[in-house]
């Protein structure tokens, strides 16, 4: 009987496909909460398969400790920075992920936190909350902030991506119904996309769409979503000259992973108007972030939990996705959505 180690439950529908499953035994993480490394290790021996989270990280330790017979891990996450990618290689483990069914809403989230960013929804939210609206009542320019598309000047403005996948693209549609006119992007540029880049221009109504380095992404945009895999390679790829080269008008959107962005220059970003503000839908360090922590105190900075794929019908789609690479995988030896090095 395959032992399967479930590291979280991942919603009735799933647990169901799962359970479904005639001859599996499986072991559930029983809070709701991520699971406990040391748990993860005792009871991961002698597994088959695995279902993770982004809250569980799936080191060498781990997969050492399950034993040859562990042929596949399911993420219910687009990104596997949490897991050690190179151990499960070695061992011929296969990795399923769920991406694609969250790109619409996380799009939807970044255009949210841009919005929020740049229309200083922090301080105008603790100005209300503070009941201090009554004495300031309605002002000319009260909590204005840059628009972020054509508006009524009908300016030319730029919006900028840090890596240009699925989820970058989705929400440069968004954008482009604002009225931006220029894109530009940052990305490893293995493959060449001039002509694609031409013919999402003309289908967006863009001027252009172009690959630059990062120095011009960090100079141009008025508006950057940092959209790049966590990981080494990443790792505050947004630094302080990065910082320091943005517009001060221009808004910094992380939906992506914490470490692509340097903390502490992003705090001095914002302390000393080197940008306007920052919308963060994750953060260095999460979940472990304390309520001293001084990126929760910037009147010029959204932060949100790491919600940006959390609307219901993602959620259960992720994770129906996430039950299927695993039955697919130890039942067929088909990963539906499989992640290869
Ligand atoms: C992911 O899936 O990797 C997102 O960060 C959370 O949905």
């Amino acid at each position: 009987m395959p032992k399967i180690l479930v590291c979280r439950d991942i919603g009735d529908k799933a647990m169901a496909l799962l359970r479904a499953q005639p001859d599996w035994e499986l072991v559930v993480w029983p809070n709701d909460s991520p699971a406990d490394a040391r748990w993860v290790e005792d009871k991961v021996q002698g597994c088959a398969g695995m279902i993770c989270t982004l809250g569980e990280k799936i080191t060498e330790r781990i997969v050492g400790a399950a034993g040859d017979q562990l042929k596949v891990v399911s993420t219910m996450s687009v990104g596997v920075d949490h897991v050690d990618l190179h151990a499960l290689a070695k061992r011929g483990i296969r990795l399923g992920y769920t991406p694609d069914v969250l790109t619409d809403a996380v799009a939807d989230c970044s255009i949210m936190l841009a919005l929020m960013a740049s229309r200083c929804v922090t301080p105008a939210q603790s100005m209300l909350r503070s009941g201090t609206w009554g004495t300031l009542g309605w002002g000319p320019y009260l909590f204005c902030g840059p628009q972020l598309g054509a508006g009524p000047t009908g300016k030319q403005s730029t919006v900028g991506f840090l890596g240009f996948g699925r989820i970058s693209q989705a929400t440069l549609v968004r954008m482009a119904a604002f009225g931006v006119t220029h894109c530009v992007y940052y990305n490893s540029g293995r493959v060449d996309r001039t002509a694609a880049d031409a013919a999402l221009a003309a289908k967006l109504g863009l001027q252009s769409v172009k690959r630059v380095e990062l120095p011009e992404l960090a100079s141009t945009s008025d508006v950057i979503f940092t959209l790049v895999p966590g990981g080494k390679e990443t790792l505050h790829i947004v630094d302080e000259a990065f910082l320091r080269r943005m517009k001060k008008t221009a808004v910094l959107v992380n939906p992506g992973r914490g470490p692509i962005v340097d903390t502490n220059a992003l705090i001095d970003a914002l302390k000393e108007g080197w940008i306007w503000g920052a919308g963060l839908d994750v953060i260095e360090g999460e979940p472990h972030i304390p309520a001293t922590h001084p990126l929760l105190h910037e009147p010029r900075c959204v932060i949100i939990p790491h919600i940006g794929s959390a609307t219901i019908e993602t959620r259960e789609a992720m994770a129906m996705l996430c039950a299927q690479n695993l039955v697919g995988g130890l039942t067929e030896g088909k990963i539906d959505v499989e992640y290869t090095l």
